[in-house]
């Protein structure tokens, strides 16, 4: 496990971004898991002004959503698809078949889950999963709790992160289950970058850092991975001696 510490935002998501074009760039199949949430909206900024500049091609990368909240795709406002269509997909005008994405609103969940498992499988598996990370330590929708052995799975959401998730809603949203990679997927990526900003974010980055590894704080169960990198700002990294 390895720990960046930036003085602000803006530079953890440029160093972030920097490293996900690099560990991509270098692989051969690529394939990125991208999660929705505040915080990787500036490193999702950086790749999408890459591109527009002609620094970057992106055109032989494949993605794979992190998670959806259950009744909810992209046409939703507020869904995690919506956020990353109007924050990366759409100005990237990346094709559809590129991108495999929970479809909240399906009718049949478990079906989606091994649509998307075989998305990964067909793809050669995950380059880079870039991850946010919950105040409670949840992981996607892997909850406090979860089994750190399921892959794809419909999750029961925590009281708390129903709570917080309104904040991607104009209007009171039931945010009681969700649709999300498991924390196998996660470990079975090569890398995996998590990025945490802000003071909120200090006392949980300390937990993840510093507690027994447990299926209670599902962060814990990524820090024995060889390519597991953690970015943080200086808030985000107050609490933490390094
Ligand atoms: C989002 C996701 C969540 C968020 C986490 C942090 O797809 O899976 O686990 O990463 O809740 O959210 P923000 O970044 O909004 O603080």
């Amino acid at each position: 496990m390895e720990i960046f510490v930036a003085d602000t935002y803006k530079q953890m998501s440029m160093k972030a971004a920097q490293d996900v074009i690099t560990l991509m760039q270098a692989s051969k199949n690529k394939l990125l898991c991208i999660a929705s949430g505040d915080t990787p909206a500036g490193l999702y900024k950086e790749i999408v002004s890459k591109v527009k500049t002609g620094a970057l091609d992106v055109s032989d990368w494949k993605f794979v959503g992190l998670d959806e909240w259950a009744g909810m795709n992209g046409h939703d406002e507020g869904s995690c698809r919506y956020h990353l269509d109007k924050q990366f997909f759409f100005p990237l005008k990346i094709n559809k078949e590129k991108i495999s994405f929970f479809n909240g609103r399906a009718a049949d969940l478990e079906k989606e889950c091994a649509t998307t498992e075989d998305f990964i499988k067909q793809h050669g598996g995950i380059t880079v999963a870039i991850l946010g990370i919950g105040l409670n330590g949840h992981i996607g929708m892997n909850e406090p709790g979860t089994s750190p052995l399921l892959h794809s799975h419909i999750a029961e959401i925590d009281p708390e992160t129903q709570a917080v998730g309104q904040k991607y809603f104009t209007t009171p949203r039931q945010l009681s289950h969700g649709i999300t990679l498991g924390i196998s997927n996660l470990i079975q990526a090569r890398h995996i970058i998590l990025l945490a900003s802000g003071i909120n974010k200090a006392a949980i980055v300390k937990k993840a850092l510093e507690e027994e590894i447990s299926k209670q704080l599902p962060v814990t169960l990524l820090r024995d991975h060889t390519g597991f990198k953690i970015y943080l700002d200086a808030e985000a990294a107050q609490l933490v001696q390094l």
